[in-house]
């Protein structure tokens, strides 16, 4: 198979190559990444000399070169996304452009070529929970609520749309936190790993009552591998980590796995519009696909800590 896969110098794209061209060794990628910050061609290193492999760095809103690229291409998996909350409440315009604008461009040149095309998203499009809520899940309305999760609903919106009324092959991914290696550190754990590191404080938002679920990055990455081998077309699957926290809780595990004191911790003023509480019922995804998160938080999370101490030229320079 010859797969287009579009952000994959980024955290989750970069870690989904090399998961796939471990697990598919014969397949061929193409990796579309135009580096922006978040981006880094370190981090696919081991794998740049591979001939079944080939970057290029380039923009999703550019159509010619994309039309250019997807010939022959059986698949397309679009990662590439502005993705940071905080930076979209500064300044929405680039997650409207790449995220929307781009996921369009990406849809157009999939539906002219008739393309099968996995679109990546975030549980954020369905809004936040009460502490007592069910679970989102698969049958929750969209209701986002930062620049960043409305302009992710806008694109999955999209993805569906191309599916009902051009009958373009999709599915799409709805999953909770990410951690592992290579994410760039201004989210939470890398940044609270690398600042440790560094013997800085870390910045815990208002009280740290907000609840995000996490899941090891290999396992969202085996969720979309399921998805896109034996997930059926024109349907959405939420990917998630059963391992719901408070920030607060997040905190304290990587204080007492780095042996350091809670008076590393300093709490600041509270993000706009925090959401309260995310959680996913991955129960559609375990049901049909077999699929369900298998690497256990403490490990992960000992294993993500090790990989910061290891990898210092990766964060040091940001
Ligand atoms: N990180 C998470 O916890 C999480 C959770 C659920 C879903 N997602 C989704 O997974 C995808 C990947 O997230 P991530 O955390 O790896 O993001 P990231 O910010 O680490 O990487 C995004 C990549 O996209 C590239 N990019 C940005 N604009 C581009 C453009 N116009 N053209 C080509 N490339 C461009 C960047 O250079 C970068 O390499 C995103 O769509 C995100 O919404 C992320």
């Amino acid at each position: 198979m010859k797969i287009f896969v579009t952000g994959g110098a980024g955290f989750i794209g970069s870690n989904f190559i090399k998961y796939w061209m471990t697990k598919n060794p014969s397949d061929y990628i193409i990796n579309l990444d135009l580096l922006t910050y978040a981006g880094n061609l370190e981090n696919l290193k081991d794998i740049e000399n591979n001939p079944n492999y080939k970057f290029v760095k380039g923009d999703i809103c550019d159509v010619v070169l994309v039309n250019d690229l997807v010939k022959d291409i059986d698949l397309i998996v679009n990662f590439a996304a502005e993705t940071h909350v905080d930076r979209s409440i500064i300044n929405s315009q680039d997650f409207i452009r790449t995220n929307v604008e781009g996921t369009r461009v990406l849809l157009d040149i999939a539906k002219k070529n008739n393309i099968r095309f996995h679109h990546t998203s975030t549980d954020e499009v369905f809004g936040a929970l009460k502490f007592d809520d069910q679970k989102f899940s698969e049958r929750t309305a969209y209701d986002p609520r930062s620049p960043y999760s409305a302009s992710k609903a806008a694109s999955d919106h999209l993805v569906r749309a191309y599916f009902h009324t051009y009958k373009l092959p999709i599915t799409i991914s709805n999953c909770s936190n990410n951690y592992g290696p290579y994410q760039f550190p201004e989210k939470i754990i890398p940044l609270f790993i690398t600042n440790l590191l560094e013997n800085k404080k870390v910045p815990v938002y208002g009280f740290g009552q907000n609840i995000r679920d996490w899941i090891y990055v290999d396992d969202h990455n085996a969720g979309v591998e399921a998805i896109i081998k034996k997930g059926r077309i024109g349907e959405t699957y939420c990917l998630g980590g059963n391992n719901e926290l408070t920030n607060l809780e997040l905190t304290k595990k990587i204080l007492k796995l780095m042996n350091k004191k809670e008076e590393m911790i300093e709490y600041v003023a509270d993000r706009l519009g925090h959401d309260l509480r995310y959680a996913i019922d991955f129960s559609k995804v375990k049901n049909e696909l077999g699929w369900f998160p298998k690497i256990n938080f403490e490990q992960g999370l000992i294993k993500t800590i090790e990989w910061y101490k290891n990898n210092k030229t990766f964060w040091e320079l940001n």
